[in-house]
């Protein structure tokens, strides 16, 4: 199959979340099951040059694209790369005006003014880039709302294009918190006819929603996991578009994230001083932890326990219930490590209560992708409380480098982290802690029950060898997206004009 993902950021040269390492990891498995898959993404050059070190070299194609936003035509270049380690080729559009900025959506104030007219245009790109392909895409995966616009696209002002008779669409939804909604008179920037702003389409409570046209036009509809699939027909998790979701839930599929290997791995990675595996853990996690607490100049206590967390700094991520339990949680004897980025108020709080309890608790505001690596191989266990989690990455990081997660059941953490409770345990199955009341001290519990188990040594070991031998790879997912795209592809030849638009 020829498949062309497209996304608003791809590691290694751009990211703000769990969204960049998909774009890359999934095609990257894909290519390995012998498809060929290109990825699209906008060039963001300071982004880049933050991000890239020795990353690949990035060229010119020398193509020039020129795509209608509203009332004026806006050029692009093309350039090209690959992801590292692969087959897999990287077309970023190059457009500065709307691109060539510091951070990827917003900035302090809040978001950019002009997003909708930036992934309007990169939504239109991706489409005219794929037409002068010298062979047509079987497949057009999207992603989130950024890029939401391409499987409308693909109905209606692209419906005749002969490069696109069998061309498939696939979208995928990361997250329903964020919707990508604009006033209505931007329906002018997409280029479309006002007949598709009705309630059905691409019309939201007056505004104009482009993660509800990508749920509405596309032949196919994937969340990242199966537990979200589920959650987001209901009214708690929905954003509102609960009942568009369950208009289409024959054609909603939910496929748990995997993990790249190649970068997460505790068998090679180089930010570990030692490397570890599910036999040689004990030493490589204390070399680990030596390393971590010199480096956060925490006291260095071998016998201490560390619990870690990465994650975006917002109420998402559970940090309302961390605000709110920290006090119980420094009575324990035990580390905390922090790291993150994101709300203004949740990064002061954090950092005051650091500057509060320094021998027991440090809080890094920023985006440090090798402590990262380190916090997780470092710490004895994992924080994870979202609020919502679509899949999230870091719980099976965290599997993977034998830190067992504490988190909320819910999303992809309830489909990945099996509760050590007495009869998971005796099936040898347990590989975390999950609890699903949204309280402070329901996760002030959970820490004393993992803090407790972690003093019974051989239930400990079952419990980190159950998470890192469990394949995390791509490789299952991969198959299932195979699948989900094999499927679009009937569906488009079965009923090209699509009866549900
Ligand atoms: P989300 O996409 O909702 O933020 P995910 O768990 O899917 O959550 O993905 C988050 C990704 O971003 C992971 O790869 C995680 O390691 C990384 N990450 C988040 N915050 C930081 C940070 N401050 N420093 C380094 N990596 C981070
Ligand atoms: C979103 C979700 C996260 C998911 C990631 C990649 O950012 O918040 O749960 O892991 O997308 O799919």
């Amino acid at each position: 199959m020829r498949i062309l993902l497209a996304s608003s950021e791809v590691v290694p040269f751009s990211k703000t979340g769990g969204l960049a390492d998909v774009a890359a990891a999934l095609p990257k498995a894909l290519a390995q099951l012998g498809h060929d898959v290109s990825v699209v993404v906008p060039n963001y050059p300071q982004v880049q040059k933050q991000l890239l070190g020795s990353g690949p070299p990035v060229t010119t194609t020398g193509q020039v694209i020129s795509v209608p936003v509203g009332a004026h035509d806006i050029q692009a270049q093309v350039f090209r790369s690959h992801l590292p380690d692969s087959r897999v080729s990287v077309y970023l559009i190059d457009q500065p005006n709307y691109f060539d900025r510091a951070t990827l959506y917003g900035d302090r104030h809040g978001d950019f003014g002009d997003n909708c007219a930036r992934f309007v245009f990169f939504s239109r790109a991706v489409l005219e880039l794929a037409k002068s392909f010298d062979r047509p895409v079987d497949i057009v995966h999207s992603n989130d709302w950024q890029t939401a616009l391409i499987p409308v696209l693909l109905k209606t002002d692209y419906r005749d294009v002969p490069e696109f008779e069998r061309t498939a669409s696939i979208f995928t939804i990361h997250n329903m918190a964020f919707q990508g909604q604009f006033w209505h008179w931007d329906m002018l920037l997409t280029g479309l006819d006002w007949k598709y702003f009705n309630w059905r389409q691409l019309e939201f409570f007056g505004n104009l929603n482009l993660l509800k046209a990508g749920i509405v036009f596309s032949d196919l509809i994937t969340t990242v996991s199966p537990t979200y699939a589920r959650e987001i027909q209901t009214p708690e998790f929905g954003y509102g578009l609960h009942g568009v979701l369950s208009g289409r839930r024959d054609d909603l599929v939910g496929i748990l994230n995997g993990c790249d290997t190649a970068i997460w791995n505790p068998r090679t990675d180089p930010h570990l001083p030692v490397h570890y595996d599910d036999t040689t853990f004990p030493e490589g996690k204390a070399a680990a932890k030596a390393a971590l607490q010199q480096r956060l100049n925490l006291p260095l206590r071998p016998d201490l326990p560390i619990l870690g967390m990465i994650s975006r700094m917002t109420s998402q991520k559970g940090f309302d219930l961390i605000a709110e339990s920290i006090p119980q949680l420094l009575r324990f004897d035990a580390q905390y490590v922090f790291l993150g980025n994101g709300d203004p108020g949740y990064e002061d709080l954090m950092r005051r209560f650091a500057n509060d309890a320094p021998e027991q608790l440090s809080v890094t505001i920023g985006y440090d992708e090798p402590l990262s690596h380190l916090i997780e191989a470092a710490s004895d266990i994992f924080l994870m409380p979202s609020q919502f989690e679509p899949c999230g990455l870091n719980q099976m990081y965290s599997l993977i480098y034998g830190t067992p997660p504490i988190v909320r059941a819910v999303g992809g953490l309830a489909d990945s982290v099996v509760d050590a409770s007495p009869d998971n345990l005796r099936d040898g199955i347990a590989n975390g802690f999950s609890f699903f009341d949204y309280r402070g001290d329901v996760l002030v519990d959970q820490v004393r029950r993992a803090l407790a188990m972690r003093k019974d040594s051989p239930v400990w070991q079952q419990l980190v060898q159950t998470g890192m031998q469990r394949d995390w790879s791509w490789r299952h997912s991969a198959n299932e997206y195979r699948n989900v795209y094999e499927r679009a592809l009937w569906k488009r030849m079965e009923a090209p004009a699509l009866a549900h638009v």
